[in-house]
């Protein structure tokens, strides 16, 4: 394989066995290694926040300055002077658990049979998403501790405002009731993933944000690509408990005696890249259309030496596709102001997967590759909108669910979780292809490639499967068909993140108590060798979690992991409390680098 010149990190700790039946309450690592629950749901995070109450009375005022729930993506920035002992950890909060209110969500129905929820309630839901910035230091005695107040410390909810640039602000597909200039929103939702640029800033991504919101106009729905084609439903989502209800801003029905349609356009304004400066806690986040409109997991970034740029992000749906985005300006070390708006020009692409083991990268540009007028593309903003639909023009390949990408260090590698997909070679849009060959895919596969020339700005790149996960072991792949899983089991691979010593760590996210998953145990955290395939258990979790959220210290060693909506009571783990989404920090007893 031409992806063998990679560099063979040492896995050197012993795995863990899988962690079997419905009552696992607890995170175990290796033999030789300390995780320690760091930072929950409901921990104070801007001056002057109330304790956490563990019946869940706060009110939405006091979530504001709180830890939200599910925690996700995240990323460790450190301070230059000491890198390895003090910094910033920006953690997403990805969606919220009925364990915010006291006894679940009040859910009531008005005369229309509409349901209806109460505002304080809807409040609190908002404030529990979004990104938490904490300051973080070592102590005398070598361990991290959250530093309380920091002026660093910040809450970003659904509610704080943010700029819109790049060719879609000011369009009027971004005017709203509120927003006559189309560059100015509230909020960012449903952040699941994440990147991080090489002037240091953060980038948040909008993963699951159609769930909050419905346009009850059966018609207009059927015929609006940026409703209907991104998912958005036409009846009341419950999932996200209707917001609507409670908050004008979250119903897309348009409403023709209300300035710019009211608030149709309001979900346009949702599914981009985010931008902030985590160590500028006065900044406004900008929100960079020029990356395109996704159900937006993450947003990789790579590098090559002279500064060109590309930016990978799956759109995590079943059947939808793998994107780069490059940025027109090269990144400068010198002119540290000359890079604050690269995010604003260049291009984006879609992923096309040949059974030859080449790809293409296609251009989706306005004018080219059959996006025209007549396709419905008279703009670039009309392109950026309906990313997914200009993606469908030029051929793009439907995957099984595209989530994380990471990059290899040294080979510039990139490397995507496939996590599962049942409507694969059943649902006829879904045929079997070689980048997601088997039918059914409950347990998915990660997939790697190589741009040509490892230059960023390629057109083409050579690809090949690097693991199908599941339960069964596959020894005799047809040759160039697909890669055996050498090593310990999982299923599920979402979570992606590569160690400056080339090691890929595996976060899965799949439901342990249903049948497919049996024997597989609770989610777990592993640990592979891009050269030889082999893959160690690092860690296994809490029932009802799935494991996410990979960052690290620069020397290695300190990893942080976050366990998602455990489903008993950790991290108290006493059986009582109520369960709180945690970020949780890992060390080596001996002080060496995690997972060698
Ligand atoms: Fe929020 Fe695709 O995981
Ligand atoms: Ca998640
Ligand atoms: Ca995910
Ligand atoms: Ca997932």
């Amino acid at each position: 394989s031409i992806f063998n010149d990679a560099l063979r990190p040492t896995i050197g700790f012993t795995p863990v066995p899988v962690a079997l039946g419905d009552q696992v309450d607890v995170v175990t690592v290796p033999y030789g290694y300390t995780a320690r629950p760091f930072f929950s749901w409901g921990d104070k995070v801007v001056k002057g926040a109330a304790d956490w109450r563990s019946d869940a009375s706060n009110t939405a005022a006091e979530q504001e300055l709180q830890a939200g729930q599910n925690n996700d993506g995240m990323h460790f920035f450190p301070f230059p002077d000491a890198p390895n002992e003090h910094g910033l950890l920006v953690v997403n909060h990805e969606y919220i658990n009925d364990t915010l209110h006291p006894n679940g969500p009040t859910v009531t129905e008005n005369s229309q049979g509409q349901k209806q929820r109460p505002m304080q309630e809807v409040l609190k839901e908002q404030a529990a998403h979004g990104v938490s910035v904490i300051e973080i230091k070592k102590d005398a005695d070598g361990q991290w501790q959250k530093v309380y107040p920091s002026h660093y410390n910040r809450r970003l909810t659904a509610n704080t405002v943010m700029d819109i640039s790049g060719p879609a602000a000011g369009s009027a597909a971004m005017k709203t009731l509120q927003d006559e200039t189309g560059r100015r929103v509230l909020g960012t939702l449903n952040n699941c993933s994440m990147g991080v640029t090489p002037w240091g800033t953060y980038l948040i991504c909008e993963e699951n944000w159609k769930n909050y919101f419905v346009n009850r106009d059966e018609q207009d729905w059927q015929n609006r690509p940026a409703h209907k084609r991104y998912g958005i439903s036409a009846e009341a989502n419950s999932y996200y408990n209707y917001w609507e209800s409670a908050d004008e801003r979250f119903d897309a029905t348009p409403k023709a005696e209300q300035k710019r349609g009211g608030y149709v356009n309001e979900p346009n304004r949702f599914g981009w890249v985010v931008e902030f400066d985590p160590f500028d806690p006065e900044s406004r986040p900008v929100k960079r259309t020029a990356l395109g409109r996704l159900v937006r997991e993450g947003c990789t970034c790579v590098m090559a030496d002279d500064g060109t740029m590309a930016f990978y992000s799956g759109d995590d749906t079943r059947g939808e596709y793998v994107y780069k985005f490059v940025p027109e300006g090269k990144f400068r070390a010198d002119a540290p102001a000359a890079n604050r708006d690269l995010l604003d020009k260049g291009t984006a692409y879609v992923a096309v997967y040949h059974a030859d083991g080449t790809g293409e990268w296609r251009a989706l540009v306005q004018g080219e590759n059959g996006l025209t007028p007549e396709n419905g593309f008279a703009t670039q903003a009309d392109v950026l909108i309906n990313l997914r639909g200009a993606a469908d023009v030029v051929g793009a390949t439907p995957m099984d669910r595209p989530e994380w990408v990471a990059v290899h260090p040294q080979t510039t590698d990139g490397y995507v979780s496939l996590t599962n997909n049942y409507k694969r070679g059943v649902d006829p849009d879904q045929p079997l292809n070689a980048a997601n060959p088997r039918a059914d895919n409950d347990h998915g596969q990660i997939l790697r490639w190589r741009e040509f020339d490892q230059n960023p700005a390629a057109e083409k790149f050579h690809w090949e499967l690097f693991l199908l996960a599941g339960p069964v072991l596959q020894t005799q792949p047809k040759p160039g068909e697909f890669a055996a899983l050498e090593g310990d089991r999982f299923s599920c691979p979402d979570g992606l993140w590569f160690d400056g010593d080339g090691r890929l760590w595996i976060a899965t996210d799949y439901d342990e108590l249903e049948p497919e998953y049996a024997g597989q145990g609770t989610n777990q955290l592993l640990c592979a060798d891009p050269v030889t395939r082999e893959v160690k258990r690092f860690m296994t979790g809490p029932v009802g979690a799935e494991i996410t959220g990979l960052t690290g210290t620069p020397d290695g060693k300190t990893l942080w992991f976050n366990v998602q909506h455990p489903g008993l009571s950790y991290p108290a783990s006493d059986g009582v409390t109520r369960p709180r989404s945690t970020t949780v920090v890992v060390t080596k007893d001996d002080g060496g680098v995690i997972g060698s």
